[in-house]
């Protein structure tokens, strides 16, 4: 299952006899290398201890709306930014009929209300429990709401009756969990991302660049490959690890980055441009490191205008559907909107670096989509949730 790898997996455990598996649940996520937090019911703390999750997950367990200690005191929104996805395993007859219409009266509700990534349960209880029409109803209300029902199973209950209620054992429950990270909606098409910044020698020693984490790239990159497109990913020198199951490309300057891009671009059928690309480079690239003068108080380089990647894509008669970034301090979308005619893109994401919180270094980021014809905000969210966004919407437009 290594769609679930490095996935901020929320595991939701409510108060039935089947909470023992949730042990097992956060053991299993955590060999497959996801990051686990655990919201507890207050009924299930009689079934499962909190300490026994703890020390499985590695992380503080979270019970209570009102804590204090959570950022603004909002542990229901910071846990839903972090979430990537939400399980609740097991997930009691209870639960189920205040998630269904829709209640936010404990932590683990309301944290499903602010979510809005995908969200799976694993149903446990007696066989006339589930059997029951209001449970159905409820279920089926669910399901109506894009709920991904895990279960329940049939079998012998702990109750002593047989029949169909009994949770799913967990391998099966996070089997089936793992296809939420598994869109399908890029299989068989081929994307090309680039990343990062690009470095443009001065010196030996000295060097013009762009400010780029690489995150969002990397970001959109995974996201990609897991809509099942196949991924080449060109990267400027970041901090960041290669991401896994995609072709790598390391790379330094604009130059490299486009003969890159050229190799790679046969049958790509998505191409996105996220790198930061040194508009221009020095003229000439000094052999040694140039020395201090004392005498002068100033030097002055001159630059040349660089390759234009963008363009060099766009501009082939068999293109693919091209995505560019326009990082703007000022008039962000009309700017953008300039660059997505002059470079003849099919959509620009618009971002405003001039903002802290959002943009270059930070985890978090806010867009505009920008198309020939229309433009969709996409609000702050994290760059993984964002990049699931834009992956999302390349894919019902290409
Ligand atoms: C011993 C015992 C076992 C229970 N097992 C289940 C169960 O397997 N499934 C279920 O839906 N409810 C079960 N319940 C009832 C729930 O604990 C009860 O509805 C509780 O309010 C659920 O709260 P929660 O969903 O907020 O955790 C059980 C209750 C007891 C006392």
């Amino acid at each position: 299952m290594k769609s679930l790898q490095n996935k901020n997996i929320l595991l939701g455990v409510t108060g039935g006899i089947a909470a023992y598996k949730s042990a097992e649940i956060v053991r299993s996520l955590k060999k497959m290398n996801a990051d686990v937090r655990v919201v507890m019911t207050k009924s299930s703390h009689e079934f499962v201890t909190p300490l026994t999750l703890q020390a499985l997950s590695a992380n503080p367990i979270s019970s209570d709306l009102l804590d204090i200690n959570a950022e603004a005191a909002m542990s229901h929104i910071e846990l839903a930014r972090w979430a990537d996805a939400l399980l609740i395993a097991p997930c009691t007859a209870e639960t189920i009929s205040r998630l269904a219409s829709g209640r936010g009266d404990d932590l683990l509700t309301t944290i499903t209300l602010a979510f809005d990534g995908p969200i799976a349960i694993a149903p446990a209880m007696n066989q006339a429990m589930w059997r029951d029409s209001r449970t159905q109803d409820n279920v089926s209300k669910l399901v109506a709401n894009n709920t991904l029902i895990c279960g329940p199973g049939t079998g012998e209950q702990a109750c002593g009756d047989v029949g169909i209620g009994r949770m799913l054992e967990p391998e099966e429950v996070l089997n089936i969990f793992s296809s939420l990270f598994k869109s399908g909606k890029l299989i068989s098409k081929k994307v090309v991302v680039t990343a990062g910044p690009t470095q443009e020698p001065i010196d030996p020693v000295r060097y013009l660049t762009n400010r780029s984490s690489g995150k969002m790239g990397y970001a959109l990159a995974n996201a990609a490959l897991e809509a099942g497109a196949e991924v080449v990913l060109i990267s400027g020198p970041t901090d960041l690890n290669a991401p896994e199951h995609l072709h790598f490309v390391s790379v330094r300057t604009a130059k490299e980055m486009h003969e890159a891009v050229q190799h790679h671009l046969n049958s790509t059928d998505i191409f996105i441009g996220s790198a930061a690309v040194s508009d221009y480079k020095p003229s000439k690239e000094y052999k040694n490191k140039i020395k201090k003068d004392k005498g002068k108080k100033s030097i002055s380089f001159e630059l040349e205008e660089n390759i234009d990647i963008l363009k060099g894509v766009s501009s082939q008669t068999k293109r693919p559907f091209v995505v560019g970034f326009a990082a703007e301090t000022q008039d962000v979308i009309k700017n953008a909107r300039e660059k997505l005619g002059s470079k003849n893109l099919d959509l620009i994401i618009a971002n405003d670096v001039s903002k802290t919180d959002i943009g270059f270094d930070s985890e978090e980021n806010e867009v505009t989509l920008i198309t020939p014809r229309d433009d969709y905000f996409i609000s702050k969210n994290s760059k993984k949730a964002i990049s699931k966004k834009i992956i999302d919407f390349i894919s019902e437009v290409i």
